[in-house]
């Protein structure tokens, strides 16, 4: 029988790029999702890569009750939780709103597992809580930096839950979390991809909104940073590649070759791209010209962040392959497949 792993937050963007590789990677996988940030047509896609029809709960993880129904209902010994509000903006805004779903939601999620002894979760971390560090590439073990939103601090409090709860129960209860840095791009096919309700806060999807003319101008926030061209330097991680780093970490859960009960991995590139230099690959990936100007600085932005990936070279065995070109032309035919849909 097929291995299940239960993934919240599936219908999501990277949520519903790592549905597709767990399946093609022979698991059966059971989502469950809000739609609170993301499409049914998601489900329609995983369906249409894969040739498989993902089992579908539509809950909300902050309601306990609606979870263990899907606990009984269903049968998996592993867990990935990326369901989780994650706008730096909002969240500084309305700052309840996110402590209550991303550490409530996950609390949940940890005390069904013991519950009902399913051992195995990944969590979404994120390169947000690395701030602006010193010394760069960052490992694992680059101190962490007070967080500069509550969206921030959900990462570092969700981390520490993890930790925690693992630490109290040897044996019952192991964790990964990966900590994310700039996931960018879509599947090959076109038929899944990030999908932002609104004005986009993340520099892929403006860009590519901006070249379907749906925003007038890309404003480039800073070229006045300590680095090469001025301006910031971020590690652009595809989705798929970073998908296929759930599918391993899952692995060395369910077969037990984690070192330890709680693990932590940087999931990047390890090569820094500056924004002028992503806006000029695209441009020159998709043969179109962007309209931009230089904006003032962004408030919150650090000037350059990048993974040191030797940790997950090494012990995960996994490393990025898709080259960015390529990531931006998906990046692009997603753009233009999603408004047929
Ligand atoms: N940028 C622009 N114009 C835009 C949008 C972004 O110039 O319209 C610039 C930003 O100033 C920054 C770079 O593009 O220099 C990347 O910005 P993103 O908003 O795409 O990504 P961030 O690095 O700010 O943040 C992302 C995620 C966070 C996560 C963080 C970890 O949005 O959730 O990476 O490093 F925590």
């Amino acid at each position: 029988m097929k291995r299940g792993v239960l993934v919240t937050g599936g219908a999501g963007y990277i949520g519903s790029h790592t549905a597709v590789e767990l399946t093609e990677a022979g698991y059966e996988v059971i989502i469950v999702d809000n739609f609170s940030n993301s499409d049914r047509n998601s489900l329609e896609g995983i369906r249409k890569i894969t040739g498989v029809e993902p089992k579908f709960v539509e809950a909300d993880c902050c309601d306990k009750e609606a979870m263990r129904r899907v606990f009984e209902e269903y049968e998996f010994d592993s867990a990935i939780h990326f369901a989780a509000y994650k706008a730096v903006g909002e969240s500084v805004a309305k700052p309840a709103k996110y402590y209550r779903n991303n550490l409530l939601s996950f609390i949940n999620l940890l005390e069904l597992m013991l519950e009902y002894g399913r051992k195995n979760i990944l969590f979404s971390s994120s390169a947000t809580v690395y701030g602006d560090a010193e010394v760069l590439p960052v490992t694992e073990l680059t101190p962490r930096k007070p967080a500069t939103s509550p969206y921030g601090n959900t990462k570092q409090m969700a981390e520490d839950i993890l930790r925690d709860m693992v630490a109290a129960n040897t044996g019952k209860l192991c964790g990964i979390a990966l900590r994310y840095f700039n996931p960018i791009g879509a599947h090959p096919s076109a038929l899944i991809g990030e999908l932002p309700r609104g004005v986009p806060n993340n520099l892929v999807p403006y860009i590519t909104q901006t070249a379907a003319g749906i925003r007038e101008c890309l404003s480039i926030f800073g070229d006045d940073y300590n680095t090469p061209d001025g301006s910031c330097l971020r590690d652009y991680i595809d989705v798929v590649d970073l998908a296929r780093a759930h599918v391993v970490a899952i692995g060395r859960l369910i077969e037990e070759r984690n070192k330890q009960n709680y693990e932590v991995f940087n999931i990047g590139t390890g090569r820094p791209v500056s924004v002028f230099e992503l806006v000029h690959g695209f441009e020159s990936a998709n043969n179109l010209k962007l309209n931009y100007n230089v904006a003032p600085r962004r408030a919150g932005d650090v000037t350059a962040v990048w993974a040191d990936t030797t940790l997950a070279n090494e012990e995960l065995g996994w490393r990025a392959e898709r080259e960015l070109i390529d990531t931006l032309r998906s990046a692009w035919e997603w753009e233009c497949n999603v408004r047929k849909q």
